[in-house]
């Protein structure tokens, strides 16, 4: 990625933020906001080591790979497709799955499971328990009960649970299709059926990403750490990501691992970040065009560099070679 394709990748992105100006009224898509305040451990005063929220990836390769194409994602080809078709499916993967894993299941006790709260609210599911519990219940209340269930979820999609983020950026349409697919998730009779699909911007998608995943852990903005802070446990905030690497090395971090220098003295360790593999490089590729247009930024005050004092073993058994 010289600066030949840096060049292309500005006018890339100038052409594109005016194209999202120019959404005609009426068929306007969702509006895209940047990423703004503390990391979502940070906020929970919980450490990376405390926790399984953002650690449904893989650790990265034991050695650096070399045989990833730096050239092979193109921004321009996220760029050249105005939309993306997007299914409830997809919006479970880039919003949910970091923290309750490819089934629902989560990290308990710490991350519950989606499963069984989605199935209370089926009408049909609540008067098979019941009728397998004994008890007889009609179909009025038991419907009611099932939707005071699917209130709750509703209610804790757009307010978020005890420990569990609120996810204000999703939108009515995709919250319809993100529902439906819980229900498929859980095995709710009929659910295969109702499936939905939004249609969404590469940069939506990106914020999809970035808001319920990589928020997670990365602070939306702060003091950029240097080798041995990163050794001592900081995570560099969003808002330094798109300049301490470029594109290419970016989705390869995201999507199959990279080398990160850390230490006094500086050297090439695995890191700790867990590898993204069910994002596709071009969805991280579209992380980075969301991190580029819509700079992340700090509530109020900027905090000081999150360092988690760790013992000084960061990159012994971490180390290549
Ligand atoms: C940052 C991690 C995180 C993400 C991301 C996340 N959750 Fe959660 N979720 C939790 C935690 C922690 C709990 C349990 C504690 C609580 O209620 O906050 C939970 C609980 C739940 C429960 C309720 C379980 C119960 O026992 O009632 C549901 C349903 C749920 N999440 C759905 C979702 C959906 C849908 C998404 C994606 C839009 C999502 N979660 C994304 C952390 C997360
Ligand atoms: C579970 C916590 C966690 C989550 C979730 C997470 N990261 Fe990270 N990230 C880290 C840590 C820790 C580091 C420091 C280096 C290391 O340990 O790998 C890091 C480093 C990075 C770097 C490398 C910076 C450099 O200088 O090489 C990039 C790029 C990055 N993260 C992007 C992302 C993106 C994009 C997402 C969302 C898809 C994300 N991260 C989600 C913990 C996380």
């Amino acid at each position: 990625m010289g600066t030949r394709s840096y060049a292309k990748t500005a006018a890339v992105m100038v052409a594109l933020a005016s194209s999202l100006f120019a959404q005609p009224a009426g068929k306007q898509a969702t509006q895209v906001t940047a990423v703004a305040g503390e990391s979502w451990l940070s906020h929970l005063h919980r450490t990376f080591d405390e926790t399984s929220m953002g650690k449904t990836g893989r650790l990265g390769p034991a050695e650096p790979t070399t045989d990833f194409d730096a050239g092979a994602v193109k921004l321009a080809s996220v760029v050249e497709k105005q939309y993306v078709t997007v299914h409830g499916a997809d919006l479970y993967r880039l919003n949910c799955r970091g923290c309750h894993g490819e089934a629902g299941l989560g990290a308990p006790p710490e991350i519950n499971s989606v499963i069984n709260p989605v199935r209370a609210g089926s009408t049909t599911l609540v008067m098979e328990r019941m009728k397998k519990a004994g008890m007889s219940m009609s179909y009025a209340e038991a419907s009611k009960l099932a939707r005071q269930s699917q209130d709750a979820i509703l209610q804790r999609l757009h307010k978020g649970g005890q420990d569990m983020p609120p996810f204000s950026h999703l939108s009515e349409p995709e919250i319809r299709a993100l529902v439906a697919y819980l229900k498929q998730l859980a095995d709710v009779p009929g659910a295969e059926a109702e499936q939905l699909a939004v249609r969404e911007t590469p940069v939506r998608v990106g914020e999809h990403i970035v808001k319920a995943t990589c928020h997670i852990c990365h602070s939306a903005s702060g003091p950029n750490p240097d080798a041995q802070q990163l050794a001592d446990g900081a995570i560099p905030p969003l808002s330094a990501l798109t300049s301490r690497v470029n594109q290419a090395q970016f989705v390869r971090k995201i999507t199959r691992g990279a080398p990160i220098v850390m230490g006094t003295p500086p050297l090439a360790c695995r890191g700790r970040m867990p590898v993204f593999y069910y994002l596709s490089e071009e969805e991280a590729a579209d992380v980075y065009l969301y991190l580029s247009l819509y700079r992340p930024y700090q509530w109020a005050t900027f905090d000081p560099v999150m360092v988690v004092k760790r013992p000084r073993e960061s990159c012994t058994g971490n180390r290549y070679g």
